[in-house]
């Protein structure tokens, strides 16, 4: 399930007409990167949660005939594979309104009649996470879910004057790479902050979450919150926090951006190259790099 239904507003002027998961790392919007992981990690029907608004997200994963059409017309495989792989063969995108603006909680539970009774993963677009060599973040929590039959939320740990911007949680002893919840709190204040690990935008969920959700309040910002809904889900079930093997890039902000865009075009088998001479050309400019 993908929570697509934001605005946008710290992109704007850009997001005017174009969302924000419409923004290109490279060569991909950044919604391509998060369905891809969750393909990856073995989802076989993808649930966007989006706004009356925005179309962009659905025409992007339709079948575009026309432009098929020209490209194999063409003897363009290349590009016809590229368009083509968008959306692999067995892999179906259903999408869904959320009518108000109520929170992330509240978009979670508009995917409940889609998902139904079973374990299903939430992916936030914003976060990307690379992981270069091994699995995906999803992959990795998918297998640990399966095997430990609990929920599970990928982590990081912050600084403490950042506390405020993540669900941050309590956990017990970590074994490896997972420790057991105990309490999980939305955007809590540095001096209240139970920890600095917070949750980053990947999540296993128990589809005992709707209900909970369904008898969740505002909470933090006047919004439903996941968070409050995981709150209440660790009464009943176990949780595990996760440190999820990769790099993860803050989308949501023009640096985290900007970053993933330098650390994949160093990484891209054609740009690599002109890439890395050009950032090594500006920052000499710069004087901020002697010249070679
Ligand atoms: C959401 C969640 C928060 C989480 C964050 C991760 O907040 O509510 O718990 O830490 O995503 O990116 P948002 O960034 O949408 O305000």
């Amino acid at each position: 399930m993908f929570p697509v239904a934001g605005l946008g507003t710290r992109f704007l002027p850009a997001t005017k007409t174009v969302p924000k998961e419409m923004l290109p790392i490279v060569d991909k919007p950044l919604i391509q990167y998060a369905v891809d992981e969750a393909i990856e990690a073995g989802c076989d029907t993808l649930v966007f949660v989006t706004n009356r608004y925005k179309h962009a997200v659905a025409d992007y994963f339709d079948k575009a005939y026309e432009l098929e059409q020209k490209l194999e017309r063409a003897g363009k495989q290349e590009q016809l594979e590229v368009v083509r792989h968008v959306l692999p063969e067995g892999v179906r995108a259903i999408f869904v309104t959320q009518a108000e603006a109520l929170g992330l909680g509240h978009a979670v539970l508009c995917a409940k009649a889609v998902i139904g009774d079973e374990p299903f993963a939430v992916l936030l677009p914003d976060d990307l996470i690379w992981n270069r060599d091994g699995d995906g973040a999803l992959k990795q929590m998918a297998d640990l879910a399966e095997q430990a039959g609990a929920s599970v939320i990928a982590t990081q740990e912050v600084p403490r004057d950042k506390t405020a911007s993540y669900g941050i949680v309590a956990t017990e002893a970590f074994e490896g790479r997972s420790g057991t919840i105990t309490g999980i709190v939305e955007k809590p204040a540095p001096a209240e902050a139970p920890s600095t690990l917070a949750v980053v935008g990947r999540y296993v969920l128990s589809p005992r979450i709707f209900e909970l959700l369904e008898a969740t309040r505002p909470g933090a910002g006047g919004e439903i919150q996941l968070t409050d809904a995981i709150s209440a889900l660790l009464a009943e079930e176990p949780a595990l926090a996760y440190r999820f093997k990769g790099t993860r890039f803050d989308c949501g902000t023009h640096i985290g951006l900007i970053n993933a865009t330098i650390r994949f075009a160093l990484d891209h088998e054609k740009l690599s190259e002109p890439a890395r001479r050009m950032m090594t050309d500006a920052l000499t400019e710069l004087g901020v790099r002697d010249s070679d």
